[in-house]
């Protein structure tokens, strides 16, 4: 069975895709910054034989080539780029009141976050029979849409990942690896709940982010979806 390696798996969506590729009985390395604080998390793996929890905070340049000099002889078919924060205090994240210190935090987890474990298991990538990368993006970082969740650190630091991802897809076209940039949709999460309105279980979102995954084909490698299979604009 293929392997997937997945960040912030210990809740949220995160925890959404760990079990729902568990569960079609693919190998799963389950990172997560404390596993140690990772119940349910733990409760999956110890029902789950094919799931492993490894340590590795994305935001942590060492603890990423930390966790993959530790799986440095295993292919991996699919990284799944999910960890992610924004921040509810939003009163400093308006014009006028900028918080830059927790901006730089934001850009640091969402945008150099999955960019490092990107190019970090590059090689694990290559060496797989998929040779897939996704991140779990947001319409917020899209350029043309003007309505969703005005918050400036959040929706720059999902506009610079999608930048960085396109770019990567066009420069490993030649290495056969393709790359998808996701929405989930206002999901029932922690972070979903952050603000009002969200109506997307976290089944549904991971189960169609899910299905793009599997539909991705170098023809479409650089594109943007969202977890119902719209294009988004970038
Ligand atoms: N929910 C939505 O409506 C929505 C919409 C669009 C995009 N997204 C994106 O979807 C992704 C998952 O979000 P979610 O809704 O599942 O949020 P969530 O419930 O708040 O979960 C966030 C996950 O990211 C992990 N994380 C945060 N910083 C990390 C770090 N430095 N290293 C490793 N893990 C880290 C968290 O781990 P800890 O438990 O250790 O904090 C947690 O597992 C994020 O990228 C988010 O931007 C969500």
């Amino acid at each position: 069975m293929p392997t997937v390696l997945i960040t912030g798996a210990n809740r949220g969506l995160g925890l959404g895709f760990v079990s729902q590729y568990a569960g079609e009985g693919w190998q799963v390395i389950a990172t997560c910054r404390s596993p140690e604080k990772a119940e349910s998390l733990k409760r999956l793996a110890g029902e789950n034989s094919q799931v492993n929890i490894v340590q590795m905070d994305v935001s942590d340049h060492d603890s990423v080539d930390a966790c993959a000099a530790l799986l440095s002889d295993q292919s991996i078919d699919l990284v799944v780029n999910n960890a992610g924060i924004a921040s509810n205090d939003f009163a400093h994240q308006m014009l006028g009141s900028f918080d830059f210190e927790n901006w730089e935090n934001i850009l640091r987890t969402n945008t150099l976050g999955p960019v490092k474990v990107s190019e970090a298991f590059l090689p694990n990538v290559k060496a797989s029979a998929q040779k897939k990368i996704a991140v779990v993006s947001s319409t917020v970082g899209s350029l043309t849409d003007m309505n969703a969740y005005p918050v400036y650190p959040y929706a720059t630091s999902k506009a610079a990942l999608n930048k960085g991802m396109r770019m990567m897809a066009e420069q490993l076209r030649d290495d056969g690896v393709s790359i998808i940039c996701l929405c989930p949709g206002h999901a029932k999460t922690d972070m979903g709940m952050m603000a009002e309105g969200a109506s997307v279980e976290v089944t549904d979102a991971v189960y169609g982010m899910r299905n793009e995954i599997a539909d991705l084909t170098m023809a479409t490698s650089g594109s943007f979806r969202r977890y119902n299979g719209e294009a988004i604009p970038w």
